[in-house]
């Protein structure tokens, strides 16, 4: 239970979908949990629901009693517009609608409820918890406490036992999304996160000799891992890329590009 009238709210990473990512920390702190809120994003996740589930029951003491809400997640809303400003805008809109929702959650749970998120992978990489936390009416009255975790990109490299960066040149982490327009030889190896369509097919005719380390669930049962010349591997992997969708009814995905 928190102390001193403030309520106690974990943000624990919980690595990238391995129960042997989650470090001692992450146990500790979710031993401390009575309630653990989790964003439940439909059907197609209920594997990621179902495996929060599994860590919990694994990690958190026998005799500890602990409840799980899932959350359902508000539907992100079509984007009014085209263009950076219309897109951060309708993220915006997003998490305002997801903020009322934990708010509304919260107000409902007993004051000395200590509460936790389980983030996947690490809270600090395109995950919206922390600020979502941040934006709550009750901010001012949290404590809130930040576990790290292995990030999808730290599972990739040690997938395909790689350093991510060359000697002392720079990593660049990005989305799908941004990738082409930001791309540059000079970024060093670009890590990109979050591309639900392999946006580097289009650097094939910039930078075919680019090196692409790919891998989609990694760290999972299912994990596979490719790697190649950009050029040569990216039409095979485009078409990988939705057999495994299809076969397992999500993907996650993430990849490296690097000079080698
Ligand atoms: C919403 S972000 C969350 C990132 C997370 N906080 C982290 O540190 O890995 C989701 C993206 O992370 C990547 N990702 C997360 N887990 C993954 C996994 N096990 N295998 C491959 N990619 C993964 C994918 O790029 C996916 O689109």
């Amino acid at each position: 239970m928190s102390g001193a009238g403030r309520r106690t709210v974990w943000v624990i990473g919980i690595g990238a979908g391995s129960p042997d990512h989650v470090t001692q920390q992450a146990i500790a702190a979710m031993n401390e949990v009575d309630v653990f809120l989790v964003a439940d994003k439909g059907d197609a996740t209920d594997e990621l629901v179902a495996l929060r589930h599994a860590i919990c029951h694994r990690f958190i003491d026998a005799g500890r009693s602990y409840q799980l809400v899932t959350v359902p997640d508000p539907e992100r809303q079509p984007q009014d517009g085209s263009g950076a400003t219309a897109y951060e805008r309708s993220v915006a809109d997003w998490h305002a609608a997801r903020v009322h929702a934990y708010a509304q959650i919260l107000d409902g749970l007993p004051e000395d409820a200590v509460i936790g998120f389980l983030v996947w992978g690490d809270p600090a990489f395109y995950d919206s918890t922390i600020r979502i936390v941040d934006a709550l009416p009750a901010r001012s009255s949290l404590d809130v406490r930040v576990v790290p975790g292995i990030s999808a990109f730290q599972a990739l490299a040690a997938a395909h036992g790689v350093v991510l960066h060359a000697v002392g040149r720079p990593v660049h982490v990005t989305t799908g999304r941004r990738l082409v327009a930001e791309w540059r030889p000079d970024l060093g190896t670009v890590v990109v996160m979050l591309d639900g369509a392999l946006a580097c097919r289009a650097l094939v005719d910039v930078a075919p000799d680019l090196v692409i380390r790919w891998g989609a669930y990694v760290g999972m049962p299912q994990q596979e891992l490719r790697s190649g010349r950009l050029a040569d591997v990216v039409d095979d992997l485009v078409a990988l890329r939705a057999s495994l969708r299809e076969r397992h009814g999500w993907i996650m995905d993430v990849y490296t590009l690097s000079a080698g």
